[in-house]
């Protein structure tokens, strides 16, 4: 199975960003953090600073919205020119509306999940979905600690994938280093977020090749 490292620039030098992204050539993609203050209780990029990291990198772009109003919000970040949006299901009651909205736009769709929501009412849906991201944390922050008691989500999903044959990425985010990159890719996890264990590192670059490695293993 594939593995992507996708480092987040929510642990980078944001006075810096285009040479943070030159640590990380690396990598698959650029996991981008974006926060409203309702939805979580922080906030951080919006789409001026999108637009100009469209310009500044090769990477694609993994867009992770923590927003309440996705519906408004989430096409507008396809529109861009982005990689793949992904949208939390708690924030929306269609989500398979918006994730064909966002594909027929020409972004890759993707359902994020909080530890605390069940993935069994979207493990009929996965078809309608690129990517399922497994929250690994409470979002909202960077640096707090793996929850291992959402792994039997994504071992729940790999199944549906695998049974159904379905090309879907499953998507781990939060706490992820070297230590429970293994746990979360024995899980069923294909696509790794990391943030400080990657823009922390004192060679990002070296740091994204021993993560990919650790998942393989
Ligand atoms: C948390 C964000 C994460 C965060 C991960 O709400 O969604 O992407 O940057 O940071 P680490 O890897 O430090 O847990
Ligand atoms: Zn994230």
């Amino acid at each position: 199975m594939p593995v992507r490292i996708n480092p987040s620039i929510l642990a980078a030098d944001f006075a810096h960003l285009a040479t943070e992204l030159d640590r990380i050539s690396s990598a698959d993609a650029v996991h981008v953090d974006v926060m409203d203050n309702h939805f979580v209780p922080n906030l951080t990029f919006g789409i001026p600073v999108v637009e100009r990291l469209l310009q500044v990198t090769e990477l694609p772009l993994d867009m992770h919205l923590m927003i309440t109003d996705v519906d408004r919000w989430a096409p507008t970040f396809a529109e861009l020119g982005v990689f793949s949006v992904t949208f939390h299901a708690e924030a929306t009651d269609e989500p398979v509306a918006l994730a064909r909205r966002l594909r027929q736009i020409g972004a890759r769709a993707g359902l994020a999940i909080k530890p605390g929501t069940p993935v069994e009412p979207y493990l009929d849906v996965l078809a309608e979905f690129d990517q399922l991201l497994v929250m690994t944390v409470e979002p909202g922050f960077g640096g707090q600690s793996f929850m291992p008691e959402t792994m039997s989500k994504l071992v729940a999903a790999r199944e549906v994938a695998s049974r159904s044959g379905l090309d879907v990425w499953l998507q781990v985010d939060g706490g992820i280093n070297e230590q429970t990159i293994e746990v979360a890719a024995r899980a069923g996890a294909d696509t790794f977020v990391a943030g400080s264990s990657v823009f922390g590192a004192a060679d990002a670059g070296a740091q994204v090749q021993l993560l990919r490695q650790r998942a393989l293993e």
